[in-house]
């Protein structure tokens, strides 16, 4: 690794994945500010059936999980990893709120612009609320402030589906490296998007306002700004799919000619093939199975659950 990559990880995630065939861009490269407002416009779209599902869970959850989480009304603190704006997060933490619950909340995020927007509409949402915002990657939360955070009780929350967008092991990596920082009686509530009609998956990749796409697209726009590319954003699109075999959702960004692209500040150039896919995202989809399977092999258990109505979706109680 040079210099340049340790300081700019987008550049060293440019040149690792656009090495391999196919081309390929970690999923974290979506969020700079126009990202974070399009993916807010995502969890908005009526095809995006995955928020209202988390929502309606909290809406009417909010008292059965106090009893799970605030054992004994211990005070303790609630760590989100990757809270974005925290709006359904809300939901739940009004309810405890008036409930007289006492935590601290803790949301982090490798975007601070999204956590000041959630830090300025919480606090006057909820002003009694003591919220401690990290603007940091999981891994420099849970190996620096949370590590050394004092004794209280903890509870993690890792919602969204946002486990969706690990692989098998780096979800397993993931999940054994939350069970290292819990001790006896702390727990994590993971949003697991559940396998079903895959038709209704594949709308919610490939929304009809087409904000998916442009959530994608944005990307190009970011290397260009940032790296100093010149990708010609009308000679690529969007192309989202779901293999219901494997339960994953993967999006991609298809070059429709022949062309190179230069990238000035990495002072190289890459070349596309008509038709050649730049891989962005994967969004796996779990049965239930799947969930005690990923929770065992990363040494915890699935000790209880919360569904919305449809069972489209299930937050899942690991401890
Ligand atoms: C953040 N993450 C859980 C979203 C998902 O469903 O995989 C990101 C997203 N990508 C396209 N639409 C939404």
């Amino acid at each position: 690794m040079t210099e340049t990559d340790k300081s700019d990880p987008l550049a060293k995630a440019v040149k690792e994945g656009f090495s391999k065939t196919p081309k390929s861009i970690p999923s974290w490269t979506f969020y700079d500010e126009k990202g974070d407002q399009l993916f807010r416009d995502i969890m908005n779209l009526p095809e995006y059936y995955l928020t209202d599902c988390e929502a309606e869970i909290f809406q009417n959850s909010a008292d059965e999980m106090l009893e799970t989480f605030g054992a004994n009304n211990e005070k303790f603190d609630l760590i989100e990893l990757g809270a974005g704006d925290g709006v359904k997060t809300e939901i739940l933490l009004k309810n405890w709120v008036n409930a007289g619950v006492e935590f601290r909340y803790y949301p982090v995020d490798i975007s601070p612009y999204i956590l000041k927007t959630l830090e300025k509409r919480m606090s006057k949402n909820l002003p009694e609320l003591e919220i401690h915002s990290l603007p940091l990657t999981f891994d420099e939360a849970l190996e620096g402030p949370i590590e050394k955070m004092n004794k209280n009780r903890k509870v993690f929350f890792f919602l969204g589906s946002n486990i969706g967008n690990l692989n098998r092991q780096q979800g397993i990596d993931f999940l054994k490296n939350l069970r290292t920082r819990m001790n006896k009686g702390d727990m994590a509530l993971v949003g697991f998007d559940l396998r079903k009609d895959p038709r209704v998956i594949l709308k919610a990749y490939d929304d009809s306002r087409g904000v998916t796409a442009e959530f994608n697209l944005n990307l190009l726009d970011r290397l260009n700004r940032e790296l100093g590319a010149n990708f010609e954003r009308d000679a690529f699109s969007h192309f989202p799919y779901y293999d219901p075999v494997v339960g994953t959702a993967k999006s991609y960004i298809v070059s429709h000619k022949d062309q190179e692209v230069t990238f000035d500040r990495l002072k190289r150039s890459y070349s596309f093939d008509a038709w050649e896919l730049i891989h962005t995202e994967i969004s796996r989809k779990f049965s239930p199975e799947e969930i005690e399977e990923l929770a065992s092999l990363a040494g915890l258990r699935a000790v209880h659950y919360f569904e919305d109505k449809r069972s489209y979706y299930r937050n899942t109680v690991l401890m």
